[in-house]
């Protein structure tokens, strides 16, 4: 169990539900010995920036002035990599341990995944590794699947692809809308991400290759 203060970073891009089921978790004692020290958004106008300043948190807009819109690749990665160092720069003015991606939708760069190695973790709306990527709940209603659910997982340098923390199932009906899936799966991550956080800053998650082994 850490005794010491954990320092949480929060890197968001829009509603931030799942950050707040988190910082509530902290506030009613439910996750101790942690605090959330900044809220990073890659969007201006994201919701989350409100709410995180509501429970106050200090929160940050760092523009990324459309670097992914750079056609030269190699260009493109240069302009990421100058990104997340400004967002690094920022998670060390407070000294933060653990960084949580919260519908955060950019790609981190390979130097982010190294400077917090087994310090990252994300929320993603599918049963991993079924549905990567963008609108996983459409893409799960239409392959036909009869379960999908929600998985936190430690950040690696692929898109949703690291060490497994958690997973919960919720079952598709056959009238289902992807609004009212996404619903069904939302309910379980603001369970899940908190559930993941505590055991992360009370010592029990253990990272065995792709394993993450959990102590009771
Ligand atoms: C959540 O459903 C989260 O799982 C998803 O974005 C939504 C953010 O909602 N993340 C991804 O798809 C990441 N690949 P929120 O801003 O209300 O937490």
């Amino acid at each position: 169990m850490c005794s010491r203060m954990v320092n949480i970073g929060i890197l968001v891009s829009g509603r931030g539900s799942n950050m707040e089921a988190i910082i509530k978790k902290i506030e009613e004692g439910y996750i101790r010995n942690a605090r959330v020290a900044v809220v990073i958004s890659s969007r201006r106008d994201a919701p989350a920036l409100e709410k995180a300043r509501a429970h106050g948190i200090e929160a940050l807009f760092i523009d990324p002035k459309e670097f992914w819109k750079e056609p030269n690749p190699e260009r493109r990665e240069e302009l990421r990599l100058e990104y997340d160092k400004r967002i690094i720069a920022e998670l060390e003015k407070r000294n933060v341990d653990l960084v949580l991606l919260a519908g955060y939708m950019l790609k981190l760069s390979p130097y982010f995944v190294r400077r917090y190695k087994d310090r990252i973790m994300n929320i993603h709306p599918s049963l991993l590794p079924a549905f990567p990527g963008l609108n996983a709940q459409k893409q799960a209603l239409e392959y036909g699947v009869k379960y999908t659910g929600c998985t936190v997982h430690f950040v690696d340098e692929n898109v949703d692809h690291g060490p497994i923390i958690l997973q919960a199932v919720v079952p598709v009906y056959d009238d289902d809308t992807a609004e009212e899936l996404s619903q069904r799966i939302l309910e379980k991550e603001h369970e899940i991400y908190p559930e993941a956080v505590r055991l992360y800053i009370e010592g029990k998650l253990r990272i065995e290759g792709r394993r993450v082994k959990i102590k009771d």
